[in-house]
């Protein structure tokens, strides 16, 4: 599956830009704020129905007009599909897939598999727990609905579980009984988060290795681990907190504790990395993210890589390009403000590539190999 062509009007900075894209890797050059990042948003969009920018789809509408329009052209295997997604101002916004409007935007989840590396994405390192889990759970839930299903499903049990919680509390009452109908639920659901988790990290992390150990060309060693309290009886926990959990009027076991725990040489990746080892530590991550949604979904997810380069040595940026460039990934959209770098690297491969110099204008270079997908 490939992006074939992209059509933006009216968004963000776009008043009309139409693009063909190479199968395999396509660059954005240009200076900071001439939109390379809001070009990769769009296709992040086509996606997931929405933007990573700014969920606010009303703010992705060009200044001072009135609607917007991204269309994408895409090619899988012998047929070609159309998305667009349309806003205007006051309306609905409008999802279609071939021109017939999709019912349900979450239909679309998972159509076209797409894995988005950026500079925002150092959260998942620098950030609290609630982001890793976050990251844990957008990945699982797009092909797993009945996970998704059961997350919403805690969630709601949960906060009614704290609210029972705050009523004892302030009634200065007891009753387990009432309590326990909601314990009852939230192990079943909580064991079957937890075991969803626990294979997902157990696939994830040595593909993770793997691709930390290409990068930095096995200068450092790396651990990526799940923590859970439900590595204990989740049952027994339960019932072992219920006085901890009336004092604090809120469940404190849980998968909603979750963590993931990263580290380098032993140490905590956050506090002891340097910049280049985190933003390695987060590209191995997502490439086993593209390589777990490839597995399952048996379509080589898109890659958009934007601003990755920065804070990397030449050498490990030479090791992504070449790892990318190996038809196990697909087609790849990458940003940069520096050419030189990309030209350098490009050109020291047999790759076939597309280069948009973003400025006023927009000019191409095109580079085709024979025999080359
Ligand atoms: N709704 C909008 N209408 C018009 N312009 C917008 C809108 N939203 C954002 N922009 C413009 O888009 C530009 C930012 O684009 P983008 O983030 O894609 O830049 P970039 O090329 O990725 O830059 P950098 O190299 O700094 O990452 C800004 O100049 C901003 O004013
Ligand atoms: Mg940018």
């Amino acid at each position: 599956m490939n992006l074939k062509a992209l059509q933006l009007i009216n968004y963000r900075n776009f008043e009309d830009l139409e693009l063909k894209f190479s199968e395999k890797i396509n660059c954005f050059i240009g200076n900071n704020g001439v939109g390379k990042t809001n070009i990769l948003d769009a296709i992040y969009n086509l996606s997931f129905t929405k933007s990573w920018l700014n969920p606010l789809d009303i703010q992705n509408i060009r200044y001072y007009q009135d609607f917007f329009l991204i269309k994408g052209k895409y090619r899988f295997e012998e047929d070609e599909i159309e998305i667009s997604c349309g806003l205007k101002r006051g309306k609905k916004k409008s999802f279609k897939r071939n021109g017939k409007e999709y019912s349900k935007l979450a239909d679309h989840i998972g159509l076209i598999p797409l894995v988005s590396i950026s500079p925002y994405d150092s959260n998942l390192i620098l950030g609290g727990s609630e982001d890793r889990r976050k990251f844990i759970d957008s990945v699982i839930s797009q092909f797993d609905k009945e996970y998704l299903q059961a997350l919403m499903k805690y969630n709601r049990v949960l906060t009614q579980r704290n609210q029972l919680l705050k009523q004892f509390a302030e009634q200065r009452n007891f009753d387990k009984d009432s309590l326990s109908v909601w314990d009852m639920q939230l192990i079943d659901l909580g064991n079957f988060i937890y075991d969803k988790r626990s294979k997902f990290l157990n696939e994830l992390s040595p593909i993770f290795q793997k691709y930390y150990d290409f990068i930095s060309e096995k200068k450092e060693s790396v651990q990526l681990d799940y923590r859970s309290q439900l590595s204990s009886d989740y049952e027994e926990l339960i019932e072992q907190n219920i006085d901890r959990d009336r004092m604090l009027q809120y469940t404190s076991v849980g998968i909603h504790k979750d963590d993931l725990i990263f580290k380098l040489k032993e140490h905590a990746l956050k506090k002891n990395a340097s910049q280049g080892q985190q933003k390695t530590y987060l590209i191995a991550l997502k490439l086993a993210q593209f390589d777990y949604i490839k597995q399952i979904s048996n379509i080589k997810p898109i890659l958009l890589f934007d601003d990755i380069f920065d804070k990397l040595d030449r050498l490990r940026v030479e090791q992504i390009i070449k790892l990318v460039a190996d038809k196990h990934f697909g087609q790849i959209f990458i940003t940069d403000t520096n050419q030189e770098r990309l030209d350098k690297i490009l050109n020291k491969i047999e790759i076939n590539y597309k280069l948009f110099k973003i400025n006023d204008e927009i000019t191409e270079t095109e580079k085709q190999f024979d025999n080359i997908q």
